[in-house]
């Protein structure tokens, strides 16, 4: 890959955004009918109800830090990427083990070999879209006057987990890495994004002992839900702007974009969204789109959008007309979030690598225009956009992006199904032994996908040590301070 760390060698950067992706989710899943049984909740509640299928969990052998390395270390292995190409590195997670030391530090160990230790960024936090915030910093980053010529790589992942109770089944685990650069096959569309910040106690950590939040899931639905529509009205009206000066007339709506992508915290909220979003284009006369007339959305023309939250008979009526918007646009999106559960940080860009999986070829993907919705409680949240390139040849950044997601299903489906007792004694573990020191992890290696990144102990000061599951014959060390060892095995 290309990449010049001669700053006087750069030219002004065009067409910045995403060059690769790189998912890593856990290799264990517990399934969600299975689950509805062991909780003693209704039968579909889980799966049809919240529309969740499986949901990755990880034993005590992961944490924040080493799904970052394996992520991280997974995209530059598969992208044949120099740690000296990479000039910042931002990392976004709301699974905070420790008040001070960045996951970020912690990466830079990875770093040590090749001596590349101008690398600028730290770790960024608020729930869910602390991802959001590290990917638009590095896009910031290499739009300026401070960049250097060299790539961005930006971290999002997160242990979704939560207490017994209501809550536990929409948990979930995994990281995202991007890289991001100028020439990119996914460019973001400047000028476009729409905003909504609030304060809101909806989902939040105060107790700092414990990895679960403490969530009020009602108004955290009802927050969303705000949210999306306040950032559809920005995001709809710059994009009409644009629109005008094209000299389209016919207003941004459901119909203006490919995809719909959302942070997914479980997949019947998504669908739902996707309802709200035609609701927006309706009540905005913006749905031209419905060929046919669609007598039954007449009664709600005049509806006030924070009167209909949790009004059923607008929902239903909207997630009905938007059936075919959701599965053509947003429905294969899912793929990861329906089968892992909410990964927090990383969720909405797992929905970006399953959308980009969802072209049978980088031909198909060529020209789409991808609007993305991130949310993260207490609150933040963007809804933004990119188009993908239209060089799809063999060998373009585009065709390597889009044949690089090409296995992601294949992984899925190689996972390791554990029973629900097993799931539940494992939550249990990981509530006992969280923030525990000295500590030895007691989870089985065996199973972790080859490449992973597992804790091996936890010293008296509290200090992480981490060894590499073989890819091909080689276990790394890290050593807790700094020092990278390879032993070949
Ligand atoms: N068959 C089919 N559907 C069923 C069944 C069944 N047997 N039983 C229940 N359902 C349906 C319900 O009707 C409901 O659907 P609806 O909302 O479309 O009416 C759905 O399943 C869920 O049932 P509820 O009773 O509403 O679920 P509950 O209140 O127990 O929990 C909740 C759901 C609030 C989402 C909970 O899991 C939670 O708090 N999760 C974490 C918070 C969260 O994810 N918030 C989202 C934004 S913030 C973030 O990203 C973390």
């Amino acid at each position: 890959m290309p990449a010049s760390n001669d700053p006087t060698a750069k030219a002004w950067p065009e067409n910045v955004g995403i060059i690769a992706v790189e998912v890593y989710f856990p290799s264990q899943y517990v399934d969600q009918t299975e689950l509805e049984k062991f909780d003693g909740v209704s039968a579909g509640k889980y799966t049809i109800g919240l529309g969740q299928s499986k949901m990755g969990f990880c034993s005590d052998r992961e944490d924040i830090n080493s799904l970052a390395l394996t992520v991280v270390q997974r995209l530059v292995e598969r992208n044949d990427l120099s740690y000296t190409a990479i000039g910042r590195l931002e990392v976004g997670t709301e699974t905070i083990i420790d008040k001070s030391k960045s996951v970020k530090s912690v990466l830079m160990q990875l770093f040590e070999g090749s001596g590349n230790t101008d690398v600028e960024g730290v770790d960024t936090t608020n729930a869910c879209y602390g991802g959001t915030s590290a990917l638009l910093n590095a896009v910031h980053w290499v739009e300026s006057s401070a960049w250097d010529g060299r790539y961005a790589l930006v971290v999002c992942g997160d242990i979704a987990v939560y207490a017994t109770g209501n809550a536990r089944c929409t948990g979930g685990a995994g990281a995202v890495a991007m890289l991001v650069g100028p020439n990119a096959p996914l460019v973001f569309d400047q000028g476009l994004r729409g905003s909504h910040m609030q304060h809101a106690y909806d989902f939040y950590k105060p107790n700092l002992s414990s990895e679960y939040p403490v969530v009020d899931g009602k108004l955290s639905i009802q927050c969303y839900l705000h949210a999306l529509d306040k950032c559809y009205k920005v995001y709809s009206s710059k994009a009409n702007t644009a629109r005008k000066n094209a000299g389209i007339s016919e207003p941004f709506s459901l119909s203006s974009a490919d995809d719909f992508v959302f942070h997914t915290p479980f997949c019947k909220l998504v669908q739902k969204s996707v309802g709200r979003l035609m609701l927006n284009d309706f009540i905005n006369e913006s749905t031209p789109y419905l060929e046919s007339k669609h007598d039954e959305l007449d009664a709600y023309r005049d509806v006030k959008l924070e009167d209909t939250y949790f009004d059923k008979q607008v929902e239903s009526t909207f997630v009905k007309a938007s059936k075919d918007m959701y599965s053509r646009k947003t429905l294969p999106s899912l793929k990861v979030a329906s089968q892992v559960g909410n990964m927090y940080t990383a969720s909405v860009y797992g929905g970006l690598a399953s959308c980009i999986a969802k072209y049978s070829s980088a031909a198909e993907l060529a020209g789409k225009k991808i609007v993305l919705f991130s949310y993260g409680s207490g609150l933040a949240s963007t809804m933004f956009s990119m188009t993908a390139t239209d060089d799809y040849y063999e060998g373009s950044s585009l065709a390597k992006l889009h044949d690089s997601l090409k296995g992601l299903q294949d992984r899925l489906d190689s996972r390791i199904k554990v029973q629900p007792e097993t799931f539940d004694k494992t939550m249990k573990l990981r509530e006992e032994t969280h923030h525990l020191a000295p500590y030895t992890p007691v989870g089985n290696t065996e199973n972790l996908f080859n490449g992973t990144w597992y804790l091996t102990e936890v010293d008296e000061m509290h200090r992480r040590k981490y060894e590499r599951k073989p890819v091909t014959g080689a276990t790394e060390k890290l050593s807790g301070n700094g020092v990278q060892v390879k032993e070949l095995i």
